[in-house]
């Protein structure tokens, strides 16, 4: 199979496209075939080796860990699944990822493609739809009514953790530079404040929550933001417990666990019309490079996508 991957850590010319051998399905895995992978951060921090202390991989690795495609074939335990589905999913980081033409991966981290999307909007979805759920709906507990400060707001976590809030019927406030100020209303955003010309801590007070994607003084400015009991989560780095004790704040701060059944209810979600993808930029698999120099850029819009299979290969269930 095609794949782009890694045989040691560096920069975008270490990206490898050529072939590699489709991976072996084990009893509980699925074998998706892909047809188009989620570019996160992420993958090039992985790429650069900036994670190797936990992370003990293996060389070929195949980057990317978002995935959207039709299952080719089941392990023997699994169940509820079944070859032809159409599927997406956020595989586990331990094992190969999805910039390939199959990918393995264990069915609990699966969950069925919403039928009004395209192949390339779910790939965009998993892993910053999935961090922002786990974020707003199960560490901050978001609720109708509570104000909500998403830093980053036009990144790929930012774009649907706006959406995901105002679905809880919260206010939301973002940050974004002046260019993407109407793009992140667009998307629900209550307030939008430019970080670029407004400093956000002298203009907000009294929330309920901030959802930090930025960290360094992003995350110290926005213990004033919050009221007395409100929750600073961090995807970034953990915020700090004194200063967070002298505000009488909680925190939060994680990586991510993939999970299936959390992806079918963003997927529901997706169904309902109240979570919209957002991709901004697509790459085929063999401009990966170029994919990865503008994540780098730290100012991508919304989600970047890698198209693995185009329009007729689709169509045609393409092998
Ligand atoms: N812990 C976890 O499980 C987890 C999961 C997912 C992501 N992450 C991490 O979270 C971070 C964000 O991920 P992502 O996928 O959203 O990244 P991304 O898509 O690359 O985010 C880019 C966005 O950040 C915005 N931005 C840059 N500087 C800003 C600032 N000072 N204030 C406000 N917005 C600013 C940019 O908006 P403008 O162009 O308008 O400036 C751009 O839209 C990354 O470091 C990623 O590795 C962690």
């Amino acid at each position: 199979m095609k794949a782009v991957y890694i045989e040691g850590y560096g920069g975008k010319d270490q990206l490898k496209f050529g072939e590699l051998p489709i991976p072996a399905v084990g009893p509980n895995d699925v074998l998706i075939k892909a047809y188009a992978a989620g570019v996160n951060p992420v993958d090039w921090k992985i790429r650069e080796g900036y994670l190797r202390g936990f992370l003990p991989y293996q060389f070929p690795l195949i980057l990317g860990w978002d995935v959207a495609g039709v299952i080719a074939e089941v392990g023997e335990q699994v169940q509820g699944f079944h070859v032809g589905d159409e599927v997406f999913s956020r595989p586990a980081t331990e094992r190969n990822g999805t910039y390939a033409e199959y990918v393995s991966v264990d069915a609990a981290l699966v969950a069925r493609k919403p039928g009004n999307i395209s192949f390339e909007e779910a790939a965009s979805v998993p892993l910053t739809g999935l961090t922002a759920w786990e974020a707003l709906h199960e560490i901050a507990k978001v609720s109708a009514g509570q104000r909500v400060l998403i830093h980053g707001g036009a990144g790929g976590v930012g774009i649907y953790a706006i959406q995901l809030a105002k679905a809880f019927g919260a206010y939301v406030a973002a940050t974004a530079s002046g260019a993407n100020v109407e793009f992140v209303k667009s998307y629900g955003a209550d307030q939008v404040i430019d970080y670029t010309k407004e400093a956000f801590e002298t203009i907000l007070s009294g929330y309920d929550v901030v959802f930090d994607t930025i960290g360094g003084d992003v995350q110290t400015k926005s213990f004033t933001v919050l009221s007395k009991g409100g929750i600073l989560v961090s995807i970034v780095s953990q915020p700090d417990e004194q200063l967070a004790e002298q505000h009488g704040i909680r925190t939060g701060y994680f990586f991510l666990q993939p999970d299936g059944e959390k992806l079918a209810r963003l997927g529901q979600l997706i169904e309902e019309g109240k979570l919209r993808p957002v991709v901004s930029a697509v790459f085929p698999l063999e401009e990966t490079a170029q994919a990865h120099e503008l994540s780098e850029t730290h100012h991508a819009k919304g989600k970047i996508v890698l198209s693995i299979r185009n329009a007729k290969q689709q169509a045609q269930g393409s092998s």
